[in-house]
């Protein structure tokens, strides 16, 4: 990674301030929808238990919260992201669903994760990670922070294997996108550097190979949309 966007990871919350209003409206228009369905797929991931207590990070706008609630046995949802911005929207958007006793947003780092050993039984990350600073000791944090049995599941944006649709891809991602993403947030260059996070990140075996080295087992990852988002689960098993 080059130094120069290892320091922009550090800030990239400021970018999420400054789009957060067209934020939601942008990435249903620049993925044609599809990050909505990519999203869905944290219901299949719940941990095979009766009860489960959630943590979201990097919540953003907290739609992920908002679908995983959909599941009867998710009591709770706590979200966290740095971004204001964002949590603000977010929880406006848990308040006129009247879900405000199930799902709390609040301002916190999803690296350092400020939440005592084994609290939760799943942990979630959806498009957030790529922008973490530190991805191994997000993750290690992770691990200390669920419980045995509890599950962590991450979706992020990946490459197609395919060479047409990596082409195809490459050229809707580094010459469209970004001009479109800048153009309707009004900022500069918040979506050229959410492309570069994209292309900078480990995504695959090399991602689960990190989820493994931290302690997770049955560790797997699945490839949706010809691999443009691949959805990462983990078990933390008991000790
Ligand atoms: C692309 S958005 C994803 C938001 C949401 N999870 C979704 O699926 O729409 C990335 C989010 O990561 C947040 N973020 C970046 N670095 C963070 C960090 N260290 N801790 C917590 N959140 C962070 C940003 O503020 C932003 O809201």
């Amino acid at each position: 990674m080059t130094s120069k966007l290892a320091t922009r990871k550090k800030e990239s919350y400021k970018i999420f301030d400054e789009i957060a209003r067209s934020y939601d409206f942008l990435n249903h228009f620049l993925s044609f929808g599809i990050d909505i369905y990519w999203r869905q797929k944290f219901l299949g991931a719940l941990p095979n238990l009766d009860k489960i207590n959630a943590l979201d990070l990097a919540t953003g706008t907290g739609d992920v919260a908002l679908i995983l609630v959909k599941d009867k046995r998710v009591e709770k949802v706590t979200g966290i992201d740095r971004s204001k911005g964002m949590v603000d929207i977010g929880r406006k958007k848990v308040e006129d669903k009247n879900l405000t006793n199930k799902i709390t947003l609040e301002l916190g780092d999803g690296v350092e994760i400020p939440f005592a050993d084994e609290t939760f039984d799943l942990v979630t990350i959806s498009f957030g990670i790529r922008n973490f600073s530190d991805h191994k000791r997000s993750i290690q944090n992770i691990h200390r922070v669920l419980k045995p049995r509890g599950k962590v599941a991450i979706m992020e944006f990946s490459l197609p294997k395919n060479k047409l649709m990596r082409a195809l891809y490459l050229f809707y991602f580094r010459n469209i996108l970004p001009r479109i993403g800048n153009l309707l947030s009004g900022h500069g260059d918040a979506y050229t550097y959410l492309n570069k996070t994209v292309e900078d990140f480990p995504y695959g075996q090399e991602f689960s190979d990190l989820l493994s080295e931290a302690g997770f087992k049955n560790v797997s990852h699945k490839a949706y949309t010809f691999g443009v988002a691949t959805l990462y689960q983990g078990e933390k098993l008991k000790c």
